[in-house]
C-alpha cells in the first residue's frame, strides 16, 4: 500500500488518518496533496467525512486511485445499520469500510456548513430534549448538538489496524 488519503474539514478525520499514519508508518497526504505525491491507481487506505450521508472525497478518490479500505469519519454514534447504510448509499462494493465517529465543532464550521449545522443542531437538541424515554446514545447525541465533541480515539481504529495487518500478511505471503 502506498498512502494515507483523506479529506477533512475540520480536522476529525484528519486526527484519525495522523494517528493511522504513526501507526502504519505509511505516508499521509490529503486528497490534495496527494495528486502531487501519489501515482494514478495506486493502492491507498482513504479516510473521508461524512456530509448528509455521503462520504466527502470518496468519488475522486475511487476514480483516480485503487482503494484498499475506506474509512468514513461522522459525528452519529456508531451502529451496524448505520454503516450499512454509508455502503449502501455510496455504492461501494470494491472494499471494506469502517465507520470511526469524529466530532463535532460548530466553531470550526464556516458558510453554508455552519449554516445547515445550526438548524440542524437546533432542531435534534430540540427533539431530544422533549424525549421521555432517552438512550444512552440519545444523549450523547444531545450533548454534542448543545456542547460539540471529540470522540476521537486509536482505540477506536483498532477494526481498522487489524485489517491492515492481515492485509500486509496477504500480500507479503503473495510474493
Ligand atoms: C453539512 C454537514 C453534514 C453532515 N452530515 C453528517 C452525516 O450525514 N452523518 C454523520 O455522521 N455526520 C455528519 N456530519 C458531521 C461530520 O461528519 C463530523 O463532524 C465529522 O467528524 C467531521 O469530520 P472533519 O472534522 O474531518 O471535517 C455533518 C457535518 C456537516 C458540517
Amino acid at each position: 500500500m502506498t498512502a494515507i488519503l483523506y479529506i477533512s474539514n475540520t480536522g476529525y478525520t484528519r486526527k484519525y488518518a495522523s494517528l493511522l499514519a504513526e501507526q502504519t508508518g505509511l505516508a499521509l497526504y490529503s486528497l490534495q496533496e496527494a495528486a502531487r505525491h501519489v501515482g494514478r491507481g495506486e493502492d491507498v487506505l482513504f479516510l473521508g467525512w461524512m456530509c448528509a450521508n455521503s462520504i466527502k472525497g470518496y468519488k475522486k478518490a475511487a476514480k483516480h486511485y485503487r482503494l484498499l479500505a475506506v474509512c468514513a469519519v461522522g459525528m452519529a454514534v456508531p451502529s451496524e445499520k448505520y454503516l450499512q447504510d454509508i455502503v449502501h448509499s455510496n455504492h461501494i462494493t470494491q472494499c471494506p469500510v469502517f465507520y470511526l465517529q469524529g466530532g463535532f465543532a460548530m466553531e470550526r464550521l464556516r458558510g453554508i456548513y455552519r449554516l445547515m449545522m445550526k438548524n440542524m443542531a437546533k432542531t435534534v437538541s430540540t427533539k431530544l430534549q422533549e424525549k421521555q424515554d432517552r438512550t444512552p446514545e440519545d444523549d450523547m447525541m444531545l450533548e454534542m448538538m448543545l456542547h460539540g465533541g471529540d470522540f476521537v480515539s486509536l482505540e477506536n481504529l483498532t477494526p481498522v489496524l487489524q485489517w491492515y495487518e492481515a492485509e500486509k500478511h496477504r500480500t507479503t505471503q503473495q510474493t
